[in-house]
């Protein structure tokens, strides 16, 4: 016999029809919502508003747990309502920012100002890290304290944007600051410094060979032997080289990892020809090796989560010739159609994805109510068509940018709509509603009322 969840009155909203993908498996179940929350899961109950999601599949809402959006100081390319908006479109539910905005994200008044630049103006839910920087390295343990913010991240090399604490005793410090997991962008710079000269001009395929296998690997080595050494847990970014991955493996009580969808889809091979100056990020984009390497350790049970690191240049940037071209494409729209393309070709399971973009955020970071369709979390859901066969378009593209590396592609797998806490934002690739988007709330931050 069907559960029937005990009431306090009506639902506010009830997901008839859909595959629900729960913490145990996927059932063919209804939803129900009550002020913002799962209210119950099964059985028959009136409910104040339908959707029928027959042929779909209920997913938690997806975390992408990095992403750039420029706001402040290049709004040109991107804003914290455009950003979101292309998020949302995506079917992604809530993402981190990165701190590498101008002015940097390094300071209480820089995360206020974000915080407040985002409140009713993001689609969806949100985070902020702090940037380390030499100025606030031993203050990261009280930045990181704010609410709103995912913790500290660290730039180990010079990307986009002036954050770095390249030096190892600088970075001991901000791992003795503080408590919360430390994103790091693991490149050495020393390194970088020394190897300018293998830069082509005229040539992306350089890049990957100028940031080198060495100074990724270089780099998280040292972070780890930093902090085992402080005690610290930390959290390796974009990991791009499968021998990081194995180190990592070494290292899982101190370390967690992220992998991008573009790591895992693009090779050196196709992209820098095809792509040119659109294929450089950092790390870079590099072999099908390297990528059948990423696999692998995928299906060892690294990375904990996925990002984007959505990066949006415009493409008169990126048309300039390699190396004064910046580093970075957009991806926060393009994350879940890319994975769930993968997961149509069995290269990972539906459930793995589940865990790489909501429970793992949630377990990683300590996410309140969020990552899991259970009673009493937030009632966000990414509902797709597992089966719905369509080509990535620009037209479809909603960040300010204007460009995706992946136009063209042909995806099996398509978002059909976002709810964020009950509250409908896109269907059938349309805006509904409101910006709606809340700060994240995180266990290591939030005093409950
Ligand atoms: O390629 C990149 N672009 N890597 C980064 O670390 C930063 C990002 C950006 O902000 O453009």
């Amino acid at each position: 016999m069907a559960f029937t969840p005990s009431s306090s009155g009506p639902h506010d909203l009830a997901l008839k029809n859909g595959s629900v993908v729960l913490p145990d498996g996927t059932v063919n179940t209804t939803v129900y919502v009550r002020a913002g929350l799962v209210s119950a899961i099964g059985g028959e109950a009136p409910a104040a508003r339908t959707i029928d999601c027959t042929g779909l599949t209920i997913l938690p809402g997806v975390i992408d747990t990095q992403v750039h959006f420029r706001e402040p100081g290049a709004e040109e390319n991107e804003d914290l309502a455009t950003g979101s908006r292309a998020a949302v479109l995506g079917g992604v539910t809530g993402v981190f920012e990165m701190p590498n905005t101008k002015p940097t994200t390094s300071t209480p008044e820089a995360v206020a100002d974000k915080l407040a630049r985002a409140n009713g103006r993001m689609w969806c839910e949100h985070a902020f890290y702090v940037g380390a920087t030499s100025d606030n390295a031993d203050e990261c343990g009280t930045l990181e304290q704010l609410p709103g913010t995912a913790g500290i991240k660290v730039f180990m090399g010079s990307s986009t944007g002036s954050l770095l604490v390249s030096e190892d005793a600088m970075l001991e410090r901000v791992l003795r600051s503080g408590q919360r997991r430390v994103a790091i962008h693991a490149e050495d710079e020393t390194r970088l410094k020394e190897r300018l000269d293998e830069r082509v001009e005229g040539d992306a395929a350089s890049h990957p060979v100028w940031r080198d296998d060495e100074t990724a690997l270089r780099a998280t080595r040292r972070v780890l032997a930093l902090a085992r050494k402080t005690g610290r847990r930390v959290h390796i970014l974009h990991v791009t080289t499968p021998a990081e991955l194995e180190l990592i493996a070494a290292n899982r009580d101190i370390a967690s990892c992220e992998l991008t969808p573009q790591h895992l889809t693009m090779s050196a091979e196709d992209a820098y020809p095809r792509l040119g100056t659109l294929a450089q990020m950092n790390p870079p984009i590099r072999s099908a090796a390297h990528r059948e390497g990423l696999w692998h350790w995928l299906h060892q049970g690294l990375p904990d989560v996925i990002g984007s690191d959505h990066a949006p240049h415009s493409l008169e940037a990126k048309s300039r010739a390699y190396p004064a071209s910046p580093s970075g494409m957009p991806g926060v729209q393009t994350l879940l159609p890319l994975m769930l393309n993968h997961v149509a070709h069995h290269r990972l399971s539906l459930r793995r994805l589940v865990d790489l973009t909501s429970a793992g955020p949630q377990r990683l970071f300590g996410l309140v109510r969020k990552g899991r369709i259970a009673v009493g979390y937030d009632a966000d859901f990414t509902i797709v068509d597992l089966k719905a066969r369509w080509t990535i378009k620009e037209d479809w593209l909603a960040s300010r940018c204007g460009w995706s590396p992946f136009t063209g592609e042909e995806i099996t797998g398509r978002p059909i709509g976002t709810l964020i806490r009950g509250q409908q934002v896109m269907w059938e690739g349309s805006l509904t509603g409101t910006p709606v988007g809340q700060p994240f709330r995180f266990d290591a931050t939030d005093r409950p009322a």
